[in-house]
């Protein structure tokens, strides 16, 4: 459930109305509703009350400052997979000891960072890494606390750019290999294991794959509970799917429920890692329709956001809901194809689409862009990045500010003079 809701004709975050937003602060804009955010994390903890705990937001989903301090107020824990995501938690007053690092590539001044600010654990995914872990720990003179991510060869049946837990993906470690780094990591002075994990995928609409994974890393930790390696905690990933369109995803209730029924009894804490689930429908994009333009029979609606706002449909071919943010009835409905201004035909946030006749002006709202909305986007055809906007208690903040042009080049210099007399190498300076 979201609190994006349709009042009298107009579209509403919470009890503000989006047109005052973007009246106030412009297009294109991300507006997060924070009672959803807190709403979902909520739902998600309650789902594992069963067991000992932890729900680890993953960041990357969306990663700015206020949504993270929403979340680290509710006593969230993290999943992060750099030390950009780590110096945003604790920036945002998350705790440490709640951060779990993944990602399959790690440099040594990350792990260092992670080290130094104490987290939970660090979840390893091949031989190499847990060696570069163990020598920068002896290095910083600590122990890293370590979990193996193990591949439990499941198939998520989801979009396989996002499908993690199959043998063939570049994730994990096998549990072949993984009884025998345990059994070398728990000698190691400078490791301490404390659990295990696993991720098999995102966007995963059924409980089947979940409990398929999570039974077999528990045949695992038996095994090594038997050869004398003893675990605090099994993480069992993120990935549960959301509704964008008219998916019948599993209900975190249900997720959980199943979860703390077949972790029980083994002795573990367990961990999750959901990112969509607690963000995606907490957010919306807006943009404002710039003009319509038709080619042969074709029917386009240009609009103020694109493909480097929010990415998802073009990578992905993911499917948006959009509304209009004002009032839609007694608007003949007509099948277009919703396209940012990027020089790029993958460059569009819906294609083939019945929505009310647009024209000039109209504000769209693209919903379902709470999670992997901004945080994909990038700075493509030196389009400055949206504004993020948070709406809590009947008011919104800009949490976020619209980059600005001079943004766009921040970092960046002009060649110095020496630099720029130097001859191309053709011998000629450029004309
Ligand atoms: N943990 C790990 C190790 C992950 O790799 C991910 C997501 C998560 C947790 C959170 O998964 P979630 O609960 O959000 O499904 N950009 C794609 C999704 C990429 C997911 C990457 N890993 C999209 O827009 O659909």
């Amino acid at each position: 459930m979201d609190y994006f809701n349709r009042i009298s004709g107009r579209l509403w975050a919470e009890d503000v109305a989006l047109a005052d937003v973007a009246k106030a602060v412009g297009t294109p804009a991300y507006v997060y509703s924070r009672a959803t955010i807190e709403r979902h994390f909520q739902v998600m903890d309650l789902s594992l009350a069963g067991v000992d705990h932890l729900v680890c937001f993953a960041v990357k989903a969306c990663s700015n400052l206020a949504v993270l301090q929403v979340l680290a107020r509710q006593g969230s824990g993290f999943d992060i997979v750099s030390a950009g995501e780590l110096a945003r938690v604790l920036r945002a007053g998350g705790d440490p000891a709640k951060v779990v690092f993944s990602g399959v590539g790690k440099r040594d001044d990350e792990i260092a960072a992670a080290l130094r600010a104490g987290i939970l654990c660090l979840n390893v995914e091949s031989a190499g890494e847990l060696q570069h872990i163990a020598s920068v720990a002896q290095e910083l003179g600590v122990r890293a606390p370590i979990s193996l991510r193990v591949n439990p060869d499941v198939d998520p049946k989801t979009h396989k750019y996002i499908a993690t837990g199959l043998k063939t993906s570049k994730f994990g470690v096998s549990f072949g290999e993984a009884e025998q780094l345990y059994l070398q990591a728990s000698q190691h002075p400078h490791l301490q294991v404390v659990g295990i994990a696993c991720h098999i995928g995102s966007q995963i609409l059924k409980v089947a794959p979940f409990v398929e994974a999570i039974e077999k890393v528990l045949t695992l930790v038996d095994r090594l509970r038997k050869a004398g390696v003893h675990l605090d905690h099994i993480d069992v990933g993120g990935g549960l799917g959301i509704a964008y369109r008219n998916e019948r995803p599993a209900l975190p209730a249900e997720l959980g429920q199943v979860i703390v029924g077949i972790t029980q009894g083994h002795g573990l804490k367990v961990l999750m890692e959901p990112g969509r689930v607690i963000v995606g429908n907490a957010g919306v994009l807006l943009t404002q329709v710039i003009g319509t333009k038709s080619n042969e029979d074709k029917q386009f609606v240009i609009v103020d956001a694109g493909m480097n706002d929010l990415l998802r449909p073009s990578l992905y071919d993911a499917y948006h809901q959009i509304e209009l943010v004002e009032d839609d009835s007694g608007r003949q409905r007509v099948a277009v194809d919703v396209v940012g201004p990027v020089c790029e035909t993958g460059d569009f946030l819906a294609l083939d689409r019945e929505l009310p006749a647009l024209q000039r002006g109209d504000l769209l709202a693209v919903k379902g862009a709470g999670a992997y909305g901004f945080a994909m986007a990038s700075n493509y055809n030196s389009r400055p990045r949206p504004a993020e906007v948070l709406v809590s208690a009947g008011q919104f903040q800009v949490v976020r500010q619209r980059e600005t042009l001079q943004d766009l080049w921040h970092g960046e210099t002009l060649m110095e003079p020496g630099l720029a007399n130097q001859p191309d190498s053709a011998g000629e300076l450029p004309r």
